[in-house]
């Protein structure tokens, strides 16, 4: 059928949307750029987020860890404090809002009711929003001042793969471009670390064996497995135990590693899984000390580092990228480890039990 063309040689959705995600940043890199071949984004927007005292993200799932990234890349390089909120739990327990804030809507479908229901009650309160989102003409889209595109083509798998990184990279750019648009110097050329990311992606993509691996190496039989990470590491984390749990039904948890000796590593038993990023130098000591911590309570760990700061031991070093844009190199290889793990556990990759794919319902 029609739906098998699409797939081309590829058994799931899933593989080729994690795929595609090299092509999507380059794809990203063109659309918002202006004729100069500078980094560009409407400039009402731009404008928006600048008069802004404070951006409120709000998302689910895997919008919200994308949202959390987005929040560090806003705060260091545009420099406007940002909240990152979980759809469902601000329409009952809305914050206390500045004087004039603007709301970003991060959604892949554009029809995610929780984030809808919060966009009504700021549109009733007056104020702004952006929606970014995959969906041109999705309801959040069109009940939004602004939208911004993602540009990363239908996503048919229920685990979001590609929107994520997508999501990422318009976030970075428009912090990029905030940041240029009130004339702060920024030291970084995003669009050519952009370049860098699809290419290390791209790498990341070929090394589909080493993960493949991974997954049958430590996850095979598990019950369960801890993901752990410092700083940004931490939001990417949660993204790789969110995409463990919805394909390979396998209970999974990511964790702040200075929190474990807060509870947590009493979990860890004999055999327990624990995949530990490490991409962050100002962490990366901290993070292989809390590595220490769990392979002493008997943990199997499986450190996935950056080139540079990686150490001996480690399982699998990604290439390296600009600090503050590791996510999306991360994310890759723990999409592709859940991926594996789901397929060796003979579970319907594309098609999880119990989710679908946009969720209209409050
Ligand atoms: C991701 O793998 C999930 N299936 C889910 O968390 C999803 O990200 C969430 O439902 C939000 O969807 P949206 O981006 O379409 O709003």
């Amino acid at each position: 059928d029609a739906s098998d063309i699409e797939k081309g040689t590829y058994p799931y959705y899933m593989l080729k949307e994690i795929d595609e995600q090299p092509l999507v940043i380059r794809r990203l890199i063109e659309k918002y750029r202006n004729e100069q071949g500078e980094l560009a984004i409407d400039e009402e927007i731009v404008q928006a987020v600048n008069e802004a005292d404070r951006l409120y993200i709000v998302a689910c799932g895997t919008s919200y860890h994308a949202g959390l990234v987005g929040k560090q890349l806003i705060e260091n390089w545009a420099k406007i404090p940002v909240e990152v909120h979980i759809a469902s739990e601000f329409s009952y327990n809305m914050p206390l809002l500045s004087e004039k804030p603007l709301f970003i809507y991060i959604s892949q479908s554009g029809e995610t009711a929780d984030s809808r229901a919060v966009l009504v009650r700021t549109k009733e309160l007056g104020h702004k929003s952006l929606t970014i989102t995959n969906v041109p003409g999705s309801t959040l889209s069109r009940e939004a001042d602004y939208t911004l595109l993602l540009h990363a083509g239908p996503e048919i798998a229920v685990a979001s793969t590609k929107a994520y990184t997508a999501q990422i990279a318009v976030l970075a750019m428009l912090a990029a471009v905030a940041a240029k648009a009130k004339g702060m110097a920024l030291d970084v050329d995003v669009t050519k670390e952009l370049g860098i990311v699809a290419n290390a992606m791209e790498a990341l993509c070929d090394a589909k064996h080493e993960m493949e691996q991974i997954a049958r190496e430590y996850l095979a039989t598990t019950r369960n497995c801890f993901f752990i990470g410092r700083a940004v590491d931490y939001y990417v984390v949660l993204e790789g135990a969110l995409k463990l749990k919805e394909i390979s039904y396998i209970q999974a948890e990511g964790f702040a590693g200075g929190e474990l000796k807060h509870g947590t590593i009493a979990l860890i038993e004999n055999g327990t899984p624990v995949i530990a990023l490490a991409t962050q130098e100002h962490v990366n000591l901290s993070i292989r000390g809390n590595v220490k911590e769990v392979v002493a309570r008997g943990a199997n760990p499986c450190i996935i580092s950056m080139k540079g700061l990686d150490m001996e031991g480690d399982r699998f070093v990604i290439p390296a990228v600009h600090p503050m844009l590791t996510p999306l190199a991360s994310v890759v290889p723990l999409q592709l480890i859940a991926y594996y793990a789901a397929l060796h556990r003979g579970c319907d990759v594309d098609k999880p039990r119990n989710l679908a794919k946009s969720v209209t319902v409050e």
